[in-house]
C-alpha cells in the first residue's frame, strides 16, 4: 500500500482539513491522559510551520448523533491550545453558515477545532449517501485532507473515509509512524517475537490471537480474558469474568498452538478477591485453585515473573491490554511487571492501544521507556488481525 506522505502536499497559504484522534479519557470533565493530543502535535506544528491554516475534525466517545454535553470537545480545545501555545478557535457548530464564516476568516497559522463530529449522525451512518453528504460539507472547508487520527482509521466514517475521496490527501506523521511500526510487527519481525495480551474480553482478541499465532514465538495471556482460557481447560474460576460462548474457539486456538509448537503462556497463580473493589482483600492462589466465591483480579507474582522473563528474551514485543485491574493498586502488580519488562527489551517494544498507553502512564512509566506507544486500540488490533482498514485503504494511491 502506497500512502502519500505529508511532504507531498504544498500547503503554503492553503486550508487543511485534519482528522485527528483526540478521543482522550475524561473524568468529571478533566482529561486524565492527554497522550493522543500530544501525539497529534507533530503534524499540526508541521502544517502551521508550512504556512497552512487548519480545520481539525475529531470525535469523543460515542454520542451516536446526539449533542451530549459531557462529550464536547471544548476541554480538548483548551488543552490543545495550551500544548501548542496558541489560540484554538472552537466551533460548537460542525456544519453550516457559522462554520463557513469562521473558516473563511482564517489566515495562515489559524487553527479551528470543530465540535465532536459524532454529534452528526451522518458521521457513522451505514448509509453511504448520508456520510458522503457530510463529507462534502467538510471538504468544502479546505484544499487538502490530512488523515492523522490513527485510532479511527478502522472506521468507515465520513471524516475518516469518505472525505479522503473528495480532496487531495496524505497521511499525517502519526498515521505514517503507526503504520511503520505495525509493519515491523507483521512483516518479518525480528525474533524471538513475543505478544502479550490482556484486557477484559477474549472475544475482542480472538482475531489477533488467531492471525498472530503462526507469526509469534511466544504468546502470553493475562487480564480478565484469561479466565475463559482457564475455564476452557476445565479449571474452577470462581466468580471471575468468563465468556462461555468463546470457550470452543479458545480450545481450538490452544489445540492449534500445540500443533504448531507455539507456546501460549497462561498464568499459574492468580490474585483473587471476593468483589470487584479497590478495597477488596487480595489473596494469592494457584490458577487451578480459585475459590468458588472469589474472582481473579490480577495475575500472581510467579506468573508475572515468568511473563517478564519471556518478554525480556524477545527482540520484538507487542503488548495490548492490562494483566489485571491496574486502576486498583492492590491488583496492579501484574500490569506493572509486564510494563517494566517491556522497558528492558533489547529490540522493539510496542505498547498498543489507548487503554494500555494510559495504563503505563498511570503506573508512572515515561513514554520514552518504550520503543513505541501506539495511540490505536481497535485500529492496531484490526491491523494485526490482518484486516483491511478503510481509513488507510482510501489514502492509498
Ligand atoms: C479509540 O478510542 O480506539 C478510537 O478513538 C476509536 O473510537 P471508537 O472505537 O469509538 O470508534
Amino acid at each position: 500500500m502506497n500512502i502519500p506522505t505529508l511532504e507531498t502536499l504544498d500547503v503554503r497559504g492553503k486550508r487543511v482539513l485534519l482528522r485527528c484522534d483526540l478521543n482522550v479519557p475524561l473524568k468529571e470533565g478533566n482529561i486524565t491522559d492527554d497522550g493522543r493530543i500530544r501525539a497529534s502535535l507533530p503534524t499540526i506544528k508541521y502544517l502551521l510551520e508550512s504556512g497552512a491554516s487548519i480545520v481539525i475534525v475529531a470525535h469523543l466517545g460515542r454520542p451516536k448523533g446526539e449533542r451530549k454535553p459531557e462529550l464536547s470537545l471544548a476541554p480538548i480545545a483548551q488543552r490543545l491550545g495550551e500544548l501548542l501555545g496558541r489560540e484554538i478557535i472552537f466551533s460548537s457548530e460542525i456544519v453550516g453558515a457559522s462554520v463557513t464564516e469562521k473558516v473563511e476568516a482564517m489566515t495562515p497559522g489559524a487553527v479551528l477545532l470543530l465540535e465532536n463530529i459524532r454529534y452528526e449522525a451522518a458521521e457513522t451512518s451505514k448509509v453511504e449517501s448520508e456520510r458522503e453528504d457530510l463529507a462534502r460539507k467538510l471538504a468544502s472547508y479546505a484544499d487538502f485532507f490530512v488523515s492523522d487520527g490513527f485510532g479511527a482509521v478502522h472506521r468507515k466514517h465520513a471524516s475518516v473515509y469518505d472525505v479522503a475521496k473528495l480532496l487531495p490527501h496524505a497521511a499525517g506523521f502519526l498515521v505514517a509512524a503507526e503504520v511503520e511500526v505495525l509493519k515491523k510487527l507483521t512483516q518479518e519481525p525480528v525474533r524471538p517475537y513475543g505478544v502479550v495480551l490482556g484486557g477484559a474480553k477474549v472475544s475482542d482478541k480472538i482475531g489477533v490471537i488467531s492471525n498472530l499465532l503462526e507469526k509469534v514465538n511466544v504468546l502470553a495471556i493475562g487480564g480478565g480474558m484469561v479466565f475463559t482460557f482457564l475455564a476452557a481447560q476445565g479449571k474452577e474460576i470462581g466468580t471471575s469474568l468468563v465468556e462461555t460462548d468463546s470457550i470452543p474457539t479458545v480450545l481450538e486456538l490452544l489445540k492449534r498452538a500445540n500443533e504448531i509448537g507455539v507456546e501460549i503462556l497462561l498464568p499459574t497463580d492468580i490474585v483473587v478477591a471476593p468483589a470487584f473493589a479497590a478495597d477488596a482483600t487480595p489473596t494469592l492462589v494457584s490458577a487451578d485453585q480459585i475459590p468458588h466465591d472469589q474472582m481473579g483480579l490480577d495475575i500472581g507474582p510467579v506468573s508475572a515473573a515468568a511473563f517478564a522473563g519471556e518478554i525480556e528474551k524477545c527482540k520484538t514485543v507487542f503488548w495490548n491490554g492490562p494483566m489485571g485491574v491496574f486502576e486498583f493498586p492492590n491488583f496492579a502488580a501484574g500490569t506493572r511487571a509486564v510494563a517494566a519488562a517491556l522497558t528492558h527489551v533489547d529490540g522493539i517494544s510496542v505498547v498498543g492501544g489507548g487503554d494500555s498507553a494510559a495504563a503505563v502512564r498511570k503506573l508512572g512509566f515515561a513514554d520514552s521507556e518504550f520503543g513505541y506507544i501506539s495511540t490505536g486500540g481497535g485500529a492496531s488490533l484490526e491491523y494485526l488481525e490482518g484486516k483491511e482498514l478503510p481509513g488507510l485503504l482510501v489514502l492509498a494511491i
